[in-house]
C-alpha cells in the first residue's frame, strides 16, 4: 500500500482514541456459537425487549410492501400522524426516528456545544453519555439516591452556565423506578432542555407528556422497541415544543426511518390492542418475577415500572451469577457501574421463561 505522508490517523479527533465503544450486549448468535449451545434454545432476557414479538400484522403488512426501493418520506408523515394520535400530541409537534437513540443523538447535537454539560442521573441509559461525548460535552453525572430517587436540590444546585440539557428516564433503565412530575417540574424550571425519556412509558403508565405540551423547554421520548416488539427494525418517537420542531428537522438524518419501520409502526398502532394486551401481561410477569425473586436467599429485587427488575445479590456477585445462568442458556444484563457492582438486571419473560430463570438461578445461588 503507498503510504501518504501526512498519517491520516493524526486527522482522527484525539478524544476519540480515548473513548470506550457503547457497550452494547454479544448477539445471541455469537454466544450460542462459543458456548457450543443451540441458538434457538437461548432465552434472551438481556436487552429488554417484548418476548411475545411484534403484532403478527407487521409481517403481513411487511410482506405485501411494494415500495422498499424508494426513498422514505423523510417527515414519516403517516406514520407522525399515527403517532399523534395514540400519542395524544399535535400532529406537528410529533418527531419520529430511527429508535429515540436517533432523537437523543440529534436533540443533543442541537444544544451541546463542546465545553457545554449535560445532567445525567446514573446508574441510567448508557447512551447518553455516548451522544454527549461526542459532542464534546461533558456529563455531570448526579448520583441517585440510595432508593435510586433524583436528588432535584443536588441536580439544581449542580447546574452551571454551561448547563444545556438535562436528562432522566422515568422509569429509569436500569433501576426501573419513575422520577415523579413534580420533581421534573422543578427540573423543568431551571429553564434547561429537559429531556424525559419514557421509553417504558406502555409498562409504567405514568407520564411527563402534560409538561413537555405545556412549556417550551421539555421533551418526551418514547420508542416502539419496548412494548410493540420491533426493537430490531427502530422506530421512535418525541413530542417536542413547537418551536424546537423546524430547527430540529435540520439537523436530523433526512432518511433516519426506514419505510419498513414506518409500516411497523402504522401495524403495531392498527393492532394494539393485541400488544397492550400482551404489555398487561407482561406487568402481571414482573410482579411474579419479583415475588419468586424475593424467594430467593440470596437476591433481592427492586420494585419496577417497566419490563425488566433490577436484582441486588445478597451473596456473590453479578459476574458469578451472570456466568452461571450463561452456562444455562440464559442471557441477563450485568454492570460496570460500581454501585450496580453487585445487581443484574433481568427482563420480564413469557410465564414459562420466567419460571426457567427462577429455576436457573435456584441452582446458581446454591453455587454462591
Ligand atoms: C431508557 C432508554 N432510552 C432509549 C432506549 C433506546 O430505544 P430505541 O430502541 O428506540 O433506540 C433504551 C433502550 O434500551 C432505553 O432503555
Amino acid at each position: 500500500m503507498r503510504q501518504s505522508k501526512t498519517d491520516v490517523r493524526s486527522f482522527l479527533r484525539p478524544d476519540v482514541w480515548a473513548r470506550e465503544p457503547y457497550e452494547a450486549p454479544e448477539t445471541v448468535a455469537a454466544m450460542a456459537a462459543r458456548l457450543g449451545l443451540d441458538a434457538s434454545s437461548v432465552l434472551k432476557l438481556d436487552q429488554n425487549e417484548n418476548p411475545f414479538g411484534c403484532s403478527p400484522k407487521v409481517n403481513e403488512a411487511l410482506a405485501r410492501c411494494e415500495r422498499f426501493h424508494i426513498y422514505p418520506d423523510p417527515l414519516a408523515s403517516e406514520c407522525r400522524a399515527g403517532i399523534a394520535e395514540y400519542a395524544g400530541a399535535p400532529f406537528e409537534r410529533v418527531m419520529a426516528g430511527n429508535g429515540a437513540d436517533e432523537l437523543i443523538e440529534v436533540l443533543f447535537r442541537l444544544f451541546l456545544r463542546p465545553g457545554d454539560n449535560v445532567l445525567s442521573f446514573p446508574p441510567t441509559f448508557g447512551y447518553y453519555a455516548t451522544v454527549a461525548g461526542a459532542c464534546l460535552a461533558e456529563v455531570r453525572s448526579v448520583a441517585r439516591q440510595a432508593d435510586w430517587s433524583i436528588d432535584v436540590d443536588a441536580a439544581i444546585a449542580s447546574i452551571d452556565d454551561r448547563t444545556r440539557v438535562i436528562v432522566v428516564a422515568s422509569p429509569n433503565n436500569p433501576t426501573g423506578n419513575i422520577t415523579p412530575v413534580r420533581d421534573l417540574e422543578r427540573l423543568a424550571d431551571t429553564g434547561r432542555l429537559l429531556i424525559v425519556d419514557e421509553a417504558y412509558f406502555e409498562f409504567a403508565g405514568v407520564t411527563a407528556l402534560p409538561l413537555a405540551l405545556a412549556r417550551e423547554n421539555v421533551v418526551v421520548l418514547r420508542t416502539f422497541s419496548k412494548w410493540a416488539g420491533i426493537a430490531g427494525l427502530r422506530a421512535g418517537y418525541g413530542v417536542l415544543p413547537e418551536w424546537l420542531v423546524e430547527q430540529y428537522l435540520k439537523l436530523k438524518p433526512p432518511y433516519g426511518m426506514s419505510i419498513a419501520a414506518m409500516i411497523a409502526v402504522s401495524a403495531s398502532l392498527a393492532d394494539r390492542r393485541y400488544l397492550l394486551q400482551t404489555v398487561e401481561l407482561l406487568k402481571r410477569e414482573r410482579e411474579r418475577l419479583i415475588e419468586r425473586l424475593r424467594g430467593l436467599d440470596f437476591a433481592s429485587p427492586w420494585p419496577s415500572a417497566a419490563n425488566f427488575v433490577l436484582v441486588s445479590l445478597t451473596r456473590g456477585d453479578a459476574e458469578s451469577v451472570r456466568l452461571g445462568l450463561e452456562r444455562r442458556g440464559i442471557l441477563i444484563r450485568t454492570y460496570t457501574n460500581a454501585r450496580l457492582a453487585r445487581s443484574i438486571r433481568i427482563s420480564v419473560g413469557r410465564p414459562e421463561q420466567n419460571d426457567r430463570v427462577i429455576a436457573a438461578l435456584k441452582e446458581v445461588g446454591e453455587t454462591l
